[in-house]
């Protein structure tokens, strides 16, 4: 099966690009720009990846994130994943990144949107992987910030794709952003929000009908409510599901007990994603094969799994169609 896993062209929809900052690669940032990291060792850095919600996970993914300084560190984080995602056959990628985290370090916007989108546009034409790059909003901060940095994110319309919602999702409902996603959606952003990862079914709802997403982030929690998980159903609105991130900020407490095949049987267009590999123990292949490991997928349902990255995927329908055939060939 993990031969199959290898083989199959994937396109991958929930990859946070500073989620996938390895230590290895961050020590080398902190001492390339002269800063101080609180842990001696990469060692004693992982040590610290064991979280018991979102929130302890986030505490140290923004601390992570300081070591970000020049438009070079954003095009080797973003180069560094770019030669996984190569490795484990990604074809396509939609990639997260959280701009305010940034700024709001200082660090110009132009910077950082300058170097990822670099990095892709070289890939694209280095190892063949083609990308849209969604730019997420912090749910924990004020929606004034979230106001405040739109008109920044609209001037660079032409590298960003769409715009996100992440970060600390409980006390923050979709609700809270439904004015700055109304412009993104009327200035030709496609929308996307995490939604019931540890959220409840409502915020699931939240998003759809306030903030009218083209994509479900995570989702688990849309299982909770009957009615809803019908409708996404028959609406065919996709969920970005990342088992290891499930399962190591406990949203499951052992992978045995991840719902993916209940999703699959209730008819919901799911894919499978990494989040954030460099935290969570693995990129979207080792997502799959940990999956399989644990609920034992058919051969099927990892070929359903794979078909959908490419359904979902924000590729314009000539392109998906070309993806789907050659996924049909190595089938
Ligand atoms: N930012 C990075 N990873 C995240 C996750 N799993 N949930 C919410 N925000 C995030
Ligand atoms: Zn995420």
């Amino acid at each position: 099966m993990n031969e199959l896993i290898q083989i199959l062209p994937k396109a991958e929809l929930h990859m946070h690009i500073e989620g996938s900052l390895e230590p290895e690669l961050m020590f080398k940032l902190a001492k390339r720009n002269g800063i101080k990291l609180p842990d001696a060792s990469v060692d004693e850095l992982r040590a610290k990846y064991n979280f018991n919600n979102l929130q302890e996970f986030l505490d140290i993914y923004y601390q992570g994130c300081a070591v970000l300084q020049t438009e070079q560190d954003f095009y080797d984080l973003a180069w560094a994943y770019l030669e996984n995602a190569k490795q484990d056959n990604v074809v396509h990628t939609e990639i997260f990144y959280d701009p305010q985290s940034h700024t709001d370090r200082g660090i110009p916007f132009e910077t950082t949107i300058n170097g990822l989108h670099r990095a892709f546009t070289d890939a694209q034409q280095q190892l063949g992987i083609s990308f849209h790059i969604i730019a997420c909003f912090l749910r924990h901060l004020p929606e004034q910030d979230a106001i405040d940095i739109y008109p920044e994110i609209y001037k660079h319309k032409d590298k960003i794709y769409g715009i996100g919602l992440d970060s600390s999702e409980l006390g923050h409902p979709p609700e809270k952003y439904k004015r700055v996603f109304a412009q993104a959606k009327k200035d030709g952003f496609k929308v996307v929000a995490h939604a019931g990862e540890e959220g409840p079914a409502d915020y699931v709802k939240q998003a759809i009908e306030l903030l009218d997403v083209d994509r479900i982030d995570h989702g688990n929690h849309c299982l909770d409510d009957d009615i809803l998980t019908a409708h996404i159903a028959k609406q065919g609105l996709a969920l970005t599901v990342c088992p290891l991130s499930n399962l190591k900020l406990r949203v499951v407490k052992d992978l045995k007990d991840h719902p993916i095949k209940t999703m699959l049987k209730k008819g919901l267009m799911a894919t499978i994603n990494s989040d954030d590999p460099a935290y969570f123990g693995g990129y979207i292949n080792e997502n799959f094969m940990h999956l399989n490991d644990a609920v034992g997928l058919t051969e099927n349902e990892i070929f359903t799994l794979v078909e959908n990255s490419f359904k979902a995927s924000f590729l314009p329908d000539d392109i998906k169609k070309i993806h789907l055939q050659a996924l049909h060939s190595v089938w």
